[in-house]
């Protein structure tokens, strides 16, 4: 289903959900039984698709109780706030699949944001600790904006993406809105990593961090490149129109 060059192209956001499928069942292959699969989710509209496509047609086709859901990066409003990816992945994927909430670890918009960062960064050292050292996450869930951002790493302020820290404070270049996120450093310690891109809105900002091409050096998303493990590109026709084959 995805080629040897990491990608998928879909006729529409929904078909992506096969091949993010494909991707759960490829990483789950990569361990040992019973363990843990650490998944760290995207917010936007996007994952909201495919969210809905999973409990729809593969509830029984993926073990998802052995998944641990973690967030790379959250909205600083409450959790039940329209704005939240945690309440969107609440309502369109842990409820219906019914996800214990031992297995959610939701980041608390709620709180402070630098707080936030470092609790939340405490969480994750806590939680995926092997030993003395942090587990990379099993699969890292993304998105690109149309400004080339991930997460919540925006272009305005890029050095954050290179930060030391794993979670870091952060905000929306137009609208302000604080925001905790992931870094690059720890999503390029995963072991896969996956871009989920649609729209045609999207083709051009896509092209460019893809092919390295244009103001593609100003994207973080440009920067996500796991050290040790691999990058996947799924995106729907409009979104992967202008990428040279
Ligand atoms: C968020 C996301 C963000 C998202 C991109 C793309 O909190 O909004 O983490 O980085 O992935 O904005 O969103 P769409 O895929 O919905 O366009």
């Amino acid at each position: 289903m995805i080629n040897d060059r990491n990608i998928f192209i879909a006729d529409d956001p929904k078909s992506l959900a096969p091949a993010f499928v494909n991707l759960l069942e490829d990483a789950f292959a990569g361990l040992t039984e019973n363990t843990p699969f650490n998944l760290l989710l995207s917010g936007g509209s996007t994952p909201r698709l495919i969210f809905e496509q999973l409990t729809k047609y593969y509830d029984q086709k993926v073990d998802w109780h052995r998944i641990r859901f973690f967030w790379g990066d959250e909205r600083c409003v409450p959790p039940d706030d329209p704005e939240s990816n945690y309440q969107m992945a609440r309502k369109s994927l842990l409820n219906p699949l019914s996800i214990p909430s031992s297995n959610i670890f939701r980041i608390k918009g709620e709180n402070d944001p630098e707080a936030e960062s470092r609790r939340y960064e405490t969480v994750i050292k806590e939680e995926l600790k092997d030993k003395n050292t942090v587990l990379p996450f099993d699969l890292v869930m993304l998105g690109i904006g149309e400004d080339g951002h991930t997460v919540s790493l925006f272009p305005h302020n890029l050095p954050l993406f290179h930060s030391q820290r794993l979670f870091v404070p952060s905000e929306h270049p137009l609208t302000g809105q604080k925001r905790v996120s992931a870094t690059g450093t720890l999503i390029n310690q995963a072991k896969k990593a996956v871009f989920l891109v649609t729209g045609a809105a999207k083709a051009e900002i896509a092209t460019q961090i893809y092919h390295r091409t244009g103001n593609w050096e100003k994207m973080p998303a440009s920067y996500v490149k796991p050290l040790n493990g691999e990058l996947y590109w799924l995106f729907d026709r409009p979104a992967a129109s202008l990428l040279s084959q």
